[in-house]
């Protein structure tokens, strides 16, 4: 059993459920004490001859009845005390999946997905382990060892239960040692296992590129390594495993060769009846169980409470994007962004990756922004989206600080195609539609023709009902470019943010989605990120990006004049056109 802040709330809500397991275990566990009392009357009887059918008859069904309430018992404190822990581990995952939502994309930089995935299995388990099963292990082998040992010495003999017990206290030492080392060997196998089905997920993932580079027989062996390992990880745990048995077997064998020794000899004196000598025996076996159980419960209470401190760090991990107490009440935003003397690293970094940034964007307005590759482009999008943290009064929507806009507000307000248009492994309308709670499909429809991918769609023999990525139909780059941007476009925001959204599309098809969202983004403020100028040379204004800094900006005929870099970029696309045509 662990305790933390975190389960105190649990701990609470299932009390009632825990106190009554814990009384019927103990119910289970005084029962348990007559049955070798019972048998040593039995023999004590047969001993002495006077024994009559009636006698046994009545023995046997005493018996029958105390097996079936232990069965009773055994069945009540499991359901409920396993039923507590299954459901509190389940709330545990709930919290950890609900808080790890609301963390910021900082956080994802920082932690690995396995590792958070780690945490939200092994260590849930882990937890679950000790509040149940340790719980039970704890409790059952106190109650059992206390009325086991008052047994054998009120009701046969003091000095031997001393001898039968004393090769007992190592029996807790290997359980303890054995149960520390099957741990860690079963972690290692685990470890190997997923080692494993990593390389096996990636190899396939990437078998083209194996393929194309020939590299299918290093592979194989490189499998075949990790398999050998995973096996050798296997056996090792399976060698332990199968050595428990005859190790505790022969202690036992130990302690019963003193039991029939010195007991024996308390029998011949008559010092105890044969009866008694048997039931020392069946008390004795009684014990082992218990014994073992302490061992191992220690280490599952070490593991537990190793893992809820790592579950509590996630928990406890601060929120660093909410709502700031001053926060205005504001639902929508019309569409001015203005930026002022923006300056930006990257927590944790110490490169300055935008320097004194000044941008003023009118509602309706289009914005064009261009530049290298690492220029700050993305993350000038990261910071008008808030997924990080902005300094105070730099970016302002409706000339309104964007750190006093409600999160909720201001991204219902943007509609948003990131530069790695991920889509979900799920249909495509519900990709469109996604974050919507009603899907309109004459909506998708006319989202997905808009972004010029409705014919692409309807040309699938399930249309919009195609399953798409991992459980579906591979999309081309520009095919999912433009379904991204229906999906965008299906949130009706007065702002557009485009990044690099139509690199894969050709420019034909360019041209035809940008004409027809020219109507649709009339009263809508567009920030258009490319890399081709075609893209991006009708916008109202164009800002060059280049390190972090605006080094051109104006209209596309002014920048030609100028004869600076954008015409530089000009005149090579140019040269390129000619070349492909
Ligand atoms: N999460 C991050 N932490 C630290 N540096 C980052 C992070 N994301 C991007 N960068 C750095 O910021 C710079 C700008 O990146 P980015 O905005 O993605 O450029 P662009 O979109 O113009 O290609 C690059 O040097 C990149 O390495
Ligand atoms: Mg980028």
């Amino acid at each position: 059993m662990v305790f933390g802040k975190c389960l105190n709330k649990y701990y609470k809500k299932y009390f009632l459920q825990f106190l009554i397991g814990i009384v019927a275990l103990t119910i289970v566990d005084l029962l348990q004490i007559r049955v070798p009392i019972i048998i040593g009357d039995i023999t004590d009887g047969i001993v002495d001859g006077g024994v009559r059918q009636e006698f046994l008859l009545d023995k046997a069904l005493y018996l029958a009845q105390i097996g079936l309430s232990i069965a009773l018992g055994r069945f009540i404190w499991r359901n409920l005390i396993f039923g507590a822990s299954r459901n509190i581990e389940f709330h545990i995952r709930n919290d950890i999946y609900s808080h790890l939502q609301k963390l910021s994309q900082n956080y994802f930089n920082k932690h690995k997905t396995g590792d958070l995935m780690a945490h939200a299995t092994n260590d849930v388990n882990a937890v679950r382990m000790a509040i149940g099963p340790g719980l039970l292990m704890v409790i059952d082998a106190i109650v059992l060892i206390t009325l086991v040992l008052y047994n054998m010495i009120y009701t046969v003999d003091l000095r031997l239960t001393m001898i039968a017990v004393m090769p007992f206290p190592i029996i807790i030492f290997l359980g303890f040692i054995i149960s520390k080392s099957m741990k860690h060997r079963f972690n290692d196998k685990q470890e190997a296992f997923a080692t494993m089905t990593d390389m096996v997920q990636e190899s396939f993932s990437g078998i083209r590129v194996i393929k194309a580079f020939i590299q299918e027989r290093k592979e194989i062996k490189a499998f075949a390594k990790t398999n050998e390992n995973n096996f050798d990880k296997n056996i090792r745990l399976a060698k332990l495993m199968s050595s428990i048995e005859p190790i505790i077997g022969f202690i036992v064998g130990i302690s019963l060769v003193l039991t029939l020794v010195y007991g024996g000899r308390l029998t011949m004196t008559g010092n105890i009846s044969l009866g008694e000598l048997v039931a020392f025996i069946n008390f004795l076996a009684m014990l082992v169980w218990p014994m073992i159980a302490i061992g191992i419960v220690l280490n599952v209470i070490a593991q537990g409470k190793a893992s809820l401190d790592r579950i509590e760090k996630i928990l406890e991990e601060p929120l660093e994007i909410f709502d700031r107490e001053e926060a205005l009440n504001i639902e929508n935003i019309k569409g001015e962004i203005e930026i002022k003397n923006l300056s930006f690293k990257y927590p944790n970094s110490n490169e300055e990756v935008l320097k004194n940034i000044n941008i003023h964007i009118k509602p309706g307005q289009t914005l064009g922004i261009i530049g290298t590759t690492g220029a700050g482009k993305t993350t000038l999008v990261n910071l008008l989206l808030r997924l990080y943290n902005v300094p105070n009064n730099k970016i302002f929507f409706d000339g309104k600080d964007i750190m006093k806009i409600p999160l909720k507000a201001l991204r219902k307000n943007i509609g948003y195609v990131p530069q790695d248009n991920f889509l979900f492994s799920d249909t495509i309308a519900r990709n469109i539609a996604f974050g919507l709670s009603q899907e309109d499909m004459d909506q998708i429809i006319k989202n997905a023709e808009l972004a010029s991918v409705h014919d692409n769609i309807i040309e699938f023999k399930e249309g919009y009902t195609t399953m798409i990525g991992e459980r579906g139909i591979t999309l081309s780059g520009g095919q999912k470019q433009r379904i991204s941007i229906a999906r965008a476009l299906m949130k009706e925001s007065p702002i557009l943010i485009f990044d690099d959204a139509v690199s894969a599309v050709d420019t034909d098809t360019e041209e035809r989605i940008l004409s027809s969202l020219k109507d649709k983004r009339k009263n809508r403020t567009t920030i258009i990120i490319a890399h081709r100028i075609s893209t991006i040379k009708h916008s109202d204004h164009i800002i060059f990006l280049d390190d972090g800094e605006i080094v051109e900006e104006g209209t596309h005929e002014y920048l030609v004049a100028l004869n600076g870099q954008y015409n530089s970029i000009v005149k090579k696309q140019q040269l390129e056109n000619m070349i492909v045509n």
